[in-house]
């Protein structure tokens, strides 16, 4: 059965407009666990934007499911997530500028650094996904640095701009998905899904965790973050 992980930035992102103590992105893990969310994930950033330290500690305390914390591969986060232990480490991309992650990992040019970040993590007992484009280069790259999991970049086909190109990337993805399956590699996939484009991927195998954040939030506000979470995984998992 497929999974759905819950994304809470955004609670964090509004808490942070007023540099206040609320929403708490704590309490928004604990009502999307209440309703089912199968983990709970953060990216701790390296400009601290939304969630903070004391997010991450406090949710590794109190989150009863498991703990996905994104994270770009640099020293501080690599001593951060070795003292936090989260659940899985998925490493992204970051740039100071962009709104949101912005593509994959550049896995392939990269592959003696992260190889060697990689095992550090592992050596520190942590579990590594890595967020990638659906490309086969880079799924190489990442079975060949030592991931356990891909993390399939959704955004492209969330951003698809008529019917048929997005056919066309979810077809993408489908296959880029078998490839890494066919390697070993266990698959995620994220970024931009939503409770219309997420359709095409009900019954997949293929895919066996979702990571939600945006779209889910933005209904959460609207309806509740347990009902926005209901209502996801019955996408996800209706045959
Ligand atoms: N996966 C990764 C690696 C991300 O960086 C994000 C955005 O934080 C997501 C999934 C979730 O994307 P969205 O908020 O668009 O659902």
């Amino acid at each position: 059965m497929p999974r759905l992980e819950v994304n809470v930035d955004h609670i964090a992102t509004l808490r942070q407009a007023r540099l206040i103590d609320e929403p708490d992105p704590v309490t928004a893990a604990a009502l999307a666990e209440l309703a089912g969310a199968d983990g709970i994930i953060v990216h701790l950033r390296e400009d601290r934007r939304h969630i903070q330290d004391r997010d991450l500690r406090l949710l590794r305390q109190t989150i009863k499911t498991r703990l996905n914390l994104e994270m770009a591969a640099t020293q501080e986060m690599l001593e951060i997530a070795i003292d936090v232990k989260p659940n899985l480490v998925t490493l992204v991309p970051e740039k100071r500028q962009e709104l949101t992650t912005e593509g994959g990992l550049e896995v392939a040019k990269n592959q003696d650094f992260l190889k060697d970040y990689v095992r550090q993590l592992k050596e520190g007992g942590l579990r590594v996904s890595l967020f990638v484009d659906p490309v086969t280069p880079q799924i190489e790259a990442a079975k060949e640095v030592g991931a356990e999991w891909v993390e399939l970049h959704t955004g492209t086909y969330a951003d698809a701009p008529s019917r048929a190109e997005a056919t066309r990337l979810f077809q993408e993805l489908l296959n880029a998905a078998r490839h890494a399956r066919s390697l070993g590699l266990k698959v995620k996939c994220g970024h931009g899904l939503n409770y219309r484009n997420i359709k095409p991927f009900r019954g997949r195998e293929e895919f066996a965790e979702y990571s939600i954040g945006h779209a889910i939030m933005a209904r959460a506000i609207l309806v509740g973050i347990e009902r926005a979470v209901r209502e996801m995984i019955e996408l996800i998992r209706e045959k």
